[in-house]
């Protein structure tokens, strides 16, 4: 009895560890389970999720835009695409903001609409828009459930990849008894994050390496770089939610690891080299997301530096570069590298892809208004020998995350042997 809780606690906590920090738009219609919904809004923000409500006017005669506003502590978006909500945020903006859409209860009339790729309301619209996973959760009366019409509307969805949670069996607000309750809050809250665990990369032993690296000039001086850590970090947990076993050797940055990631601090190139190359040999995967420095000074002063002449002439050198040696490995890992460039992106990534022998390159272009370093948000054109995919500008973490879907589906095309 007393395993079986234990095992209980631990799957809730690995839920809301997968929940925390998720963007979930919440999208409630017509039926009477939307009372429901304040207790799953209640859920989710307690596990660390940010929860955005979109009230369909169905909905809205079920629950008050006022009680899930005040359990979200965002304003629930309302019914339709009026100039003044899109002016602040649109459903294009809602649907790319979104880690995940989940309408809670979605009553027979929104799940036909949505076979249909309607999108005369916000909420058919946001879902049309959106490219992360959506799901459903049915509720409605047993009659309304068993009709052929919304079966086949369910079937259309499934087969166009939406996830269905429920409906459950049971006593219905109707007096009926049968198929067509909505799942209970914390069932949903249980499926939602199992959305996030995709297991892509079970199994696989995958190295990360992020943030700067410090080259110093002196006791109290380095040269370093504005990278945050913040896509390498977002790609170790995405990873590491994927199923993988992660390391990651992290240069200076303000980030707490990922849970369940193994992580060990580094400050220069040269110990980024060695922590990297140490850990290479058991990893299937490599993905060089740090901003390694290129040069270092040639020489480190034992004292601190004197500011005793107008001008200092530091002599620099290269550095080691990192993901080149772990591609030139006798038996390397499948290699990701990165690439910031100004100018000619593809040229110059699909040149890096070549010259360093990589698997596969994910190409920014800096300097512009398109995120990067020091950015939350990131756009990226990812090229492989043969291929090309591009991701248009969205939240780092959510980035990683479709990253991480690419990276896999590559990785198991080169090695379809360790697929089981
Ligand atoms: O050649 P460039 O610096 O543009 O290549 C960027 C890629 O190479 C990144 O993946 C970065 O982590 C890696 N790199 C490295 N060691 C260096 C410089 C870059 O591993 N010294």
């Amino acid at each position: 009895m007393k395993d079986e809780a234990n095992e209980a606690d631990e799957a809730n906590e690995a839920n809301r560890e997968r929940l925390r920090g998720k963007r979930i738009l919440l999208g409630v219609t017509g039926s009477i389970a939307a009372y429901k919904s304040a207790e799953l809004v209640r859920l989710l923000r307690a596990a660390g999720a940010e929860v955005q409500v979109v009230l369909s006017r169905g909905g809205s005669a079920f629950i008050t835009p006022l009680t899930l506003q005040a359990l979200s502590g965002r304003p629930v978006r309302h019914q339709h695409l009026d100039p003044d909500s899109e002016a602040a945020m649109g459903h294009i903006e809602l649907a790319r903001w979104a880690d995940v859409v989940l309408v809670a209860p979605a009553s027979a009339d929104f799940l036909a609409r949505l076979a249909q790729g309607r999108a005369d309301d916000l909420l058919a619209a946001v879902c049309l828009a959106s490219e992360s996973p959506l799901a459903v959760a049915p509720a409605m009366n047993r009659q309304m459930w068993e009709q052929p019409a919304t079966r086949e509307n369910l079937a259309c969805l499934a087969a166009r990849g939406v996830s269905v949670f429920g409906p459950e069996s049971g006593e219905q607000a109707c007096g009926e008894v049968g198929e067509g309750r909505m799942r209970e809050p914390a069932m949903l809250a249980a499926d939602l994050a199992g959305l996030f665990e995709s297991g892509v990369l079970q199994g696989v032993r995958v190295l990360v390496n992020a943030g700067p690296t410090r080259e110093p000039l002196d006791p109290v001086r380095f040269l370093s770089n504005r990278s945050s850590g913040r896509m390498g970090y977002a790609l170790a947990r995405a990873a590491q939610e994927a199923g993988a076993a992660v390391t990651l050797v992290s240069g200076p940055v303000a980030l707490s690891p990922p849970e369940r990631v193994v992580c060990q601090r580094v400050e220069t190139a040269e110990e980024m080299r060695a922590a990297v190359l140490d850990a290479a040999g058991v990893a299937d995967l490599f993905i060089a997301a740090a901003a390694v420095a290129d040069y270092r000074p040639r020489q480190v002063a034992g004292d601190k530096l004197k500011k005793s002449s107008p001008r200092l002439t530091l002599e620099l050198e290269r550095t080691p570069d990192i993901l080149a040696e772990v591609a030139a490995l006798a038996a390397p890992p499948f290699t990701v590298g990165f690439a910031a460039e100004t100018t000619n992106v593809e040229h110059y990534a699909r040149a890096k892809l070549a010259a360093k022998g990589l698997d596969l390159i994910v190409a920014n272009q800096v300097g512009g208004t398109q995120g990067g370093f020091e950015a939350q948000d990131n756009a990226v054109t990812v090229y492989w020998p043969g291929g090309a995919k591009s991701f248009p500008l969205m939240a780092k973490d959510k980035l990683a995350r479709l990253l991480v879907t690419l990276i896999a589906e590559r990785y198991h095309a080169k090695n379809p042997a360790q697929d089981s």
